[in-house]
Parts: structure tokens; C-alpha cells; sequence
């Protein structure tokens, strides 16, 4: 595998808090040296000046479609988009047909991507079998065959006393259970967030409190259990406090947001663009700056893309037609270095966010620079301009809000395992 030097990169580490200018070296796979002036030897040279040199970006939230779903995604593009975006490691949502509800399933997709994906895939089983929020699934079953988490996501568990239950044998395996936290009974068939923008369009609204309904439940059920509960997508102010208030009372609780929920408004969906339609909706500026504030406190542990790549086909009818969700692995990056612009998250907080407090979440390795950790890393130029168009991405599919938008900020180096796997100039190297 060889060496690897990088050079004169801003090292930045949020496990020991360094945030300085030096050198790494890999070997083998692994981080063996770091600091300043490291004396040079053989092996790949990468000049980081002027690049940020952070441990690898891992995404808690990814829907990689395979198997059953291929044309819109599967395990090597997706590998490929991850990487492409920053990202060294992916978990994988279970809602795939057949759905990832038995080890079988979670087998095949872990053969999958150690053939196919130049990230690393950490597989979520359905915590319900079939995702229909009835009978458990065989958690530790599952668990032994190698999945991080169990969620429904893409649907919510409506029954409070399976919640309970898949809660409290989740925390027999020590693994969180994700939730998507949508109280069906007020979503209704809302496809916008309720308000002035769903009166505008004559679209029926999902309105803020169906979320804000399910979280409280959830972080009730959570306390009674003591689990590890991981509130997915957080969209709304009274989750954001919710999830505060449960926190300082001791719940085992984390969370994430969304780049999107981070940065667009409920607006955008006012020219009927269904690359504007997920679920949760997007949300009005109220909701959007108590995420903003949320991920700035530390309140929500982590940024997620919610990647959910669906056929142009699909996407290209009415809007309440139209499946929710949108691509976001190639542009987290880009999208979420606003927040380091307005000074919301210092380079540092937003790595925290994206590599240190999503791999602790998940109980994996990384989210560090210690010598000795595996060489999962990422350079970030932080001032690069370029215009996102999914058509020259990785990603089979294109449903994305921010597609001909110029970005700033990109991902220019992406090592994995002490593997040179994407430079931006040459694009994915292997496998
Ligand atoms: O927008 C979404 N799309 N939200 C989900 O929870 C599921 C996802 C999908 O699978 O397309």
C-alpha cells in the first residue's frame, strides 16, 4: 500500500482539538506521524497548502438503493459519489427492496461494498420487519451479521409500545435506533410544510408539529428504556428544544440535520420543483435558524446528507406525485461551509460535525488524526469555486435543489483506509 506524505495542510482534529499547519504521514493504511516539518521520505507526495487535512467525513444517513433500486442508485456509485463528496464512510438506510430487515440482506450489502465501494458502507436494519411498524425485526441477529443502528426511516413507527420495545432490546446490542420522526396522523398527505408557502402553492401541508409530536414521544420512550435514541433530520425549533431540554436531563440522545434543512427555506418550493420536495419538508426561516443555532451549540451532534436519489422519471410529475427526497453526497461540503462562512461553526466544530461526532455515534473507528488511527482522511479546499451539475457526478440520479448553483468549497482529496481513492482532478481512482 505505501506512503503517503501530506504537506502543509491546516491539520485540523477535533478528538485532541489541534488546529495547525503541518504534516502527516501514512503508511500501511494508518496515520504514523503528524506534525510539523516531518522529515520527507519515499513515497506519494501531496502538497496541502492552503487545504484543510481533517479525518474522513462519515455520513449517518444514505440511501443507497441496493439491492431492488439500482437504477437510481447502488452500492459502487454511491461509494463513488461519498467519496467524491469528502465522505470515507456511508450507513446505509434499510428501506431497499427486498428491504434490509434480515442478515441475509445485510450480508449481501456488506459483500457488495467490499467489492464495489471506494467508501467504507455501514449497513441500518429495519428495526420492524417489512418497515411496517408492527413486529420487531431479529435485532441481534442482525447486530452479529454487522449493521450500526436500526431504523424505519422513510417511515415512522406510529405504535408506541413497539417503539418501546425495539428501544429497549436496541440497547441489549448497545446500537441506536434512528428515528424518522413524523407523526403520520398530522402529516396526513402533506407535501410542503404547512404555512403561507403550502396556502400559496394549493398543496396540503405537513405541518412542523407532526415532527415535534413524535420527538417528544420519542425522547420519553428513550428515558423509560435508557437506549440510545438518534433523532434523523431534525427540520423543526421545537425539536431542536426538545432534544436540548431531554439532553441536560440525562437522555441518551443524538442527532442530526440535514445540509438542506440547514439552508433552504419552505421558498424554494414556490416554483413547484419537486427537487424541493422531501420529508421532512423544508421549513420556514424560524425553524431554519434554530437548526442552524442547534448544530452551532452542539444540540444536534451531526450534519447528514439524507441522500435519496430518485429517477428523473419519478421526480418529473406534479408535485404531490412526485417521491420525497433529494442527492447530497457531492455537496455537503460546498452547502454546509456556509455556516463556517457566517462564522456559525468554526472549521474545526463543522469537521466535529461531520467526522468525530457521527463515527462516536455509530461506535465505529475515526473521526481522528492520532497516529495510529486508520488513514481515513479528507483535504477540503475551502475557497474552491465550481458549478454542481449532477450530470458530471457520480450519483446515478439528479434530483438535486442545487443543481447549476455555483458552490464554494470542495473536497479535493479523499483517502480511505490509507488508500488513495478520489482526487478532484482525476476523479475516483479505484476500485
Ligand atoms: O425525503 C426522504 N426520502 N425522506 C425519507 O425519509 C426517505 C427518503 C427516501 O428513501 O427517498
Amino acid at each position: 500500500m505505501g506512503r503517503i506524505w501530506i504537506r502543509g495542510g491546516r491539520l485540523l482534529d477535533p478528538a485532541s482539538g489541534c488546529d495547525e499547519v503541518g504534516d502527516l504521514l501514512v503508511e500501511d493504511g494508518r496515520i504514523v506521524a503528524v506534525g510539523a516539518g516531518l522529515e520527507a521520505g519515499d513515497g506519494d507526495v501531496i502538497d496541502a497548502k492552503g487545504r484543510w487535512v481533517a479525518p474522513g467525513f462519515v455520513d449517518l444517513h444514505v440511501h443507497l438503493r441496493e439491492p431492488g433500486e439500482e437504477y437510481k442508485e447502488d452500492i459502487a456509485s454511491g461509494g463513488r459519489a461519498g467519496v467524491a463528496g469528502g465522505f470515507t464512510a456511508l450507513v446505509c438506510m434499510a428501506n431497499t427492496h427486498p428491504i434490509n430487515d434480515d442478515p441475509s440482506v445485510t450480508e449481501y450489502i456488506l459483500d457488495r461494498a467490499r467489492q464495489e465501494s471506494p467508501a467504507r458502507v455501514y449497513p441500518v436494519a429495519a428495526a420492524t420487519r417489512g418497515l411496517a411498524g408492527e413486529v420487531m425485526t431479529e435485532m441481534v441477529a442482525l447486530f452479529e451479521a454487522g449493521v450500526v443502528a436500526f431504523s424505519d426511516d422513510g417511515k415512522t413507527i406510529m405504535d408506541s409500545n413497539v417503539m418501546r420495545r425495539v428501544l429497549e432490546y436496541s440497547g441489549l446490542v448497545r446500537v441506536p435506533i434512528i428515528t424518522h420522526a413524523e407523526d403520520r396522523t398530522l402529516v396526513c398527505d402533506g407535501v410542503v410544510n404547512e404555512g403561507a408557502v403550502s396556502t400559496r402553492l394549493g398543496l396540503p401541508g405537513n405541518p412542523a408539529v407532526a415532527e415535534v409530536v413524535h420527538v417528544a414521544r420519542d425522547l420519553l420512550l428513550a428515558e423509560l428504556s435508557g437506549a440510545h435514541l438518534h433523532v434523523a433530520h431534525v427540520s423543526t425549533a421545537g425539536a431542536v428544544a426538545l432534544i436540548r431540554a431531554a439532553r441536560e436531563r440525562g437522555v441518551h440522545v443524538t442527532a442530526e440535520v440535514t445540509p438542506h434543512h440547514l439552508t433552504l427555506l419552505d421558498e424554494a418550493a414556490l416554483g413547484y420543483d419537486t427537487n424541493t420536495k422531501m420529508a421532512p419538508p423544508l421549513r420556514g426561516s424560524s425553524d431554519v435558524e434554530a437548526c442552524r443555532a442547534g448544530i452551532a451549540d452542539g444540540t444536534i451532534d451531526a450534519i447528514a446528507t439524507d441522500h435519496a436519489p430518485h429517477a428523473v422519471h419519478e421526480k418529473d410529475v406534479e408535485f404531490t406525485a412526485a417521491p420525497p427526497g433529494v442527492i447530497g453526497l457531492e455537496t455537503a461540503v460546498p452547502v454546509t461551509l456556509d455556516l463556517v462562512r457566517q462564522e456559525q461553526l468554526s472549521p474545526l466544530e463543522w469537521v466535529r460535525r461531520l467526522s468525530t461526532n457521527p463515527t462516536r455515534i455509530i461506535g465505529r473507528p475515526g473521526g481522528s488524526l492520532a497516529v495510529g488511527a486508520a488513514a481515513d482522511l479528507v483535504l477540503i479546499d475551502p475557497d474552491r469555486h465550481w458549478i454542481y451539475d449532477p450530470a458530471k457526478g457520480y450519483s446515478k440520479s439528479r434530483n438535486s435543489p442545487w443543481a447549476g448553483r455555483e458552490m464554494i468549497g470542495r473536497a479535493t482529496v479523499t483517502i480511505v483506509g490509507g488508500r488513495l481513492v478520489y482526487d478532484v482532478d482525476r476523479g475516483v481512482l479505484v476500485p
